[in-house]
């Protein structure tokens, strides 16, 4: 019984100075392991005479469960302990201080888009969204591409395996915007689209447009000539002269490629419009009666134009970037020196 004490009073001692995880470990064995001290006295009960057998091995078990649950708890102790010391080595980073980088910001096109869009607002357009992912029959048959219709081979695009297509036009919004909001209809729509490119400073195999649909009763050529000149002269901030020529889109009949006086020289020819004092910008034209008819709207009643801005070229201009392919690169430098221009 006395060894017993010893044990208990020993291992008080050794207890108190175990500071680490490893030395709890081995005060683990030192006591309870297969040689320790605590399993050599359960062991010596044999040497015990008979009649003090069944008090020593209760206080030999006793002793055995207290050291047991004293180093137990010593363990959760010390664990918490290497765990805290742990955070607190860790590297530290202080929120509130100010960013040594300068901040981020949007994108140019993101920027070009927004200024478009307070324009047409202003004019009582809805925006809509549009998909990236469109069936064949929006991006081509709704707006009078059918099937074999040489006007695919221009706008060659990556199908998915379930027969739909990554969207080669925002024009493949136009049958669901009739659909959804009927006529009379002012909206527009920017997007992300798709063709499968040569790649080069000017052809990118993906590429932002910007979409716009005017449907109305009356609605006549003047109507889209007046509105693409107002409409241009408001994104440009200066008045701009547009002027048309024939252009041929399947959706559209008459169609139309418009050009606008450029709005960085007035006219006079730079590096923008190559000298010539035009940029070709929208292409255009009356909404082809079979287009309106499949997005449930009646051609006899109702007319109306439409037209695409190249959404990726206008925050070209705007910008004055000279390869397409910066738009969509991650070179922040070129991107953050377009922001000062
Ligand atoms: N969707 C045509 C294209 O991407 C552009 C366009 C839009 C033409 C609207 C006419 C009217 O080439």
């Amino acid at each position: 019984m006395e060894i017993l004490d010893n044990i208990l009073k020993e291992f008080d001692i050794e207890y108190l100075q175990c500071k680490t995880m490893e030395e709890c470990n081995a005060l683990r064995v030192k006591y309870l392991g297969k040689s320790g001290k605590v399993t050599e006295a359960l062991k010596e009960i044999k040497n015990v005479p008979n009649d003090e057998k069944k008090a020593y091995g209760e206080s030999v078990n006793k002793l055995k469960v207290l050291i047991e649950g004293r180093i137990s708890d010593l363990n959760v102790k010390l664990e918490e302990e290497a765990y805290q010391k742990e955070l607190e080595d860790m590297e530290r980073v202080d929120l509130t201080v100010p960013a040594k980088e300068s901040r981020g910001s949007l994108h140019p096109i993101t920027i070009t888009q927004h200024k478009i869009e307070e324009v047409f607002k202003s004019m009582g357009f809805i925006i809509e969204d549009g998909n990236e992912i469109e069936t064949e029959y929006n991006n081509f048959e709704a707006v009078n591409i059918p099937k074999n219709h040489p006007a695919r081979d221009m706008q060659d695009t990556f199908y998915l395996a379930n027969g739909q297509v990554l969207k080669t036009h925002t024009s493949a919004r136009q049958n669901y915007i009739m659909r959804k909001y009927g006529a009379p209809l002012k909206a527009i729509f920017p997007g992300r689209c798709f063709r499968n490119e040569e790649l080069d400073a000017s052809h990118e195999n993906t590429f932002f447009q910007l979409e716009g649909m005017m449907i109305d009763k009356d609605i006549s050529i003047s109507n889209l000539i007046y509105f693409m000149k107002t409409m241009l002269s408001s994104v440009f901030g200066r008045e701009v002269k547009v002027r048309l020529r024939p252009g041929f889109f399947p959706f559209v009949e008459p169609g139309f490629e418009l050009d606008c006086s450029c709005p960085y020289c007035g006219g006079s020819g730079c590096g923008v419009c190559k000298r010539s004092g035009w940029i070709e910008l929208c292409p255009c034209g009356m909404i082809h009666p079979k287009v309106l008819e499949m997005g449930g709207i009646d051609p006899n009643e109702y007319q109306g134009f439409a037209f695409g801005l190249g959404l990726s070229r206008m925050a070209m201009m705007n910008f004055e970037i000279n390869d397409i392919r910066v738009l969509n690169g991650g070179k922040l430098k070129t991107l953050k020196s377009a922001h000062t221009k």
